[in-house]
């Protein structure tokens, strides 16, 4: 006879021993609640969890016979949905850790005043020349430019100012290196009447708004660099009535609804030539003790004329066929004016709070 089959016991199994499972269960519960962290807890968990005794155990079931699987599958089953629920506990535990942290870490004081940083603001004489060279776009007229830097020629030569003329030295010039090299920082911007004429063909109604330059010193009234605004218009027969009227127009649109009136001068490049000036209008001519005109009722504007026959040869331009007007002024004096601004620093300085109050941040 062969001897008793002895049953197999799957409690025997090694790895299947209620004791073991408990151990590794126990342990498995130890190594979740040493974890500190998220981290740490991964690592537990493969090593008790994915590959430790109770995966084990749960894979040996496979060679039981089917009469010991049953009891042998609870008894792991019950292992592992114990280290599960331990490993899900600990790891709800310390995601509610980690979430507190970050939200300690990250707090934001919504009631912290921020830091501002100061935007800059757009200067007021460019604005002004703006809003100039808008009244003339408006008309149709078109903008020109030329360079700062520019040629003896075309700032006086071309302009009449021939090198013996006493006009010449109205101006006091910058020149630039070295001094007989034909070339100046321009002094006006009548410059560009004349780079306008020698590149385009009448009809010609441009408005030239630009920096230019003097050998002046900084103080109250005066810049040795500041803005000019040149108005050129060539066309077959202009007169000085549309001279006028563009003017009066200009005035109107940028001090309100005063008069002009004009007076005879002189410039080389203009022929008749005049001074231009607008009715006060502040007081309008109405207050002996006005600080915007002195008392006399009227504020100069600029010069103005009617383009001089040599200027438009000088630009081969028939002058028996085309005539033409031109006025130009200062637009620092413009926005002094308009805007109060008494000392010339201001406006030079680049100060952002002077810059500031005219309502431009840019
Ligand atoms: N260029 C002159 C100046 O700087 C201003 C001027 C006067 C411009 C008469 C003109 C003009 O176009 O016709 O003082």
């Amino acid at each position: 006879m062969s001897a008793p089959n002895n049953p197999y016991d799957p409690v025997r199994v090694a790895a299947l021993d209620p004791a073991t499972l408990d151990a590794a269960v126990a342990a498995a519960d130890a190594a979740f609640a040493a974890a500190q962290d998220l981290e740490a807890l991964k690592a537990a968990r493969l090593a008790h969890l994915d590959r430790g005794q109770v995966a084990q155990a749960r894979r040996e079931i496979g060679a039981l016979p089917p009469a010991a699987k049953a009891e042998a599958g609870k008894r792991v089953g019950a292992a592992l949905a114990a280290v599960q629920a331990a490993y899900s506990a600990r790891e709800a535990e310390l995601v509610a850790h980690r979430d507190a942290q970050i939200l300690v870490q990250e707090r934001v004081d919504v009631s912290v005043p921020a830091a501002r940083r100061p935007l800059g603001a757009r200067h007021p004489v460019e604005l002004t020349m703006e809003r100039l060279v808008d009244v003339f776009v408006a008309m149709g007229w078109e903008v020109a430019e030329g360079p700062e830097v520019e040629s003896e020629w075309m700032n006086f030569d071309a302009l009449n100012l021939g090198v013996d003329h006493p006009a010449r030295q109205m101006q006091d010039t910058f020149f630039v290196d070295p001094p007989d090299g034909g070339l100046v920082l321009r002094a006006h911007t009548s410059p560009v009447q004349i780079r306008t004429m020698l590149t385009r063909t009448p009809p010609i109604y441009v408005v030239a708004p630009g920096k230019v330059f003097r050998t002046d010193d900084l103080d109250a009234t005066h810049t040795p660099v500041f803005h000019q605004i040149e108005c050129l218009a060539v066309d077959k027969g202009l007169t000085m009535a549309h001279l006028r009227g563009s003017i009066d127009h200009f005035v109107r649109a940028m001090f309100g609804d005063v008069r002009t009136r004009v007076r005879a001068s002189y410039f080389p490049f203009t022929e008749p030539s005049m001074e231009t000036d607008f009715q006060c209008f502040v007081c309008r001519g109405g207050d002996e003790a006005c600080r915007m005109c002195g008392g006399s009722g009227w504020i100069e504007l600029g010069g103005s004329g009617m383009v001089n026959r040599k200027v438009l040869q000088a630009c081969g331009i028939d002058p028996d066929v085309y005539t033409g007007f031109a006025f130009g002024f200062g637009i620092e004096r413009a926005l002094q004016l308009r805007n109060g601004v008494s000392d010339m620093r201001d406006i030079v300085e680049g100060d952002v709070r002077f810059s500031g109050q005219f309502g431009m941040a840019v």
